[in-house]
């Protein structure tokens, strides 16, 4: 992963873990709430079990949810679409995550065999806090970019 990635979409960013490079005895890193992860951690999950090469997952954004996506294992790509610009990002480095934050469309495909995705979330598991339709999705977008001085006064 190219650790100079310019992020054009908002709400994302790269996060760096601590770590401790132990080799030949192995490798430590470290994400803490506050200091390498920009919110207090609430929840934790991994995916793994990633073989089939037509496998995609994600195809939502969320409300509110804050995350740090970490490619533990492997790699995948990472598709990115703030409703205005779109990129995609390789993660195939351990010692770095990607912030997806809010009213960012994510799509999550081309994994390796041996791929495990960590994921650290601000919050508990929320449904409503999804939204899964991409037209509902570009709607918010656009609500949530228009600069405040063109809202409706109130
Ligand atoms: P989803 O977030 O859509 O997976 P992905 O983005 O990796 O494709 O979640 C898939 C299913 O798992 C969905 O029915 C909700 C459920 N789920 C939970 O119950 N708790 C959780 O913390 C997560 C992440 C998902």
């Amino acid at each position: 992963m190219n650790q100079t990635i310019k992020f054009k979409v908002r709400n994302s960013g790269l996060i760096r873990l601590k770590c401790f490079k132990d080799l030949p005895d192995g490798n430590l890193f470290i994400a803490e709430s506050a200091r390498q992860i920009p919110f207090d951690i609430k929840r934790v999950y991994f995916i793994n079990t990633l073989a089939n090469p037509k496998a995609i997952r994600g195809k939502h954004a969320h409300r509110k949810l804050e995350q740090v996506l970490i490619c533990v294992s492997g790699s995948f790509v990472l598709h990115l679409d703030d409703g205005r610009h779109k990129q995609h990002i390789r993660l195939n480095d351990s010692a770095c995550g990607i912030r997806v934050g809010p009213l960012l469309w994510h799509t999550m495909s081309s994994f390796s065999y041996d791929c495990v995705i960590l994921v650290l979330a601000s919050e508990w598991f929320d449904e409503s806090d999804y939204i899964r339709d991409h037209d509902v999705f570009l709607q918010a977008a656009a609500r949530g970019q228009r600069p405040r001085s063109s809202r409706t006064a109130r």
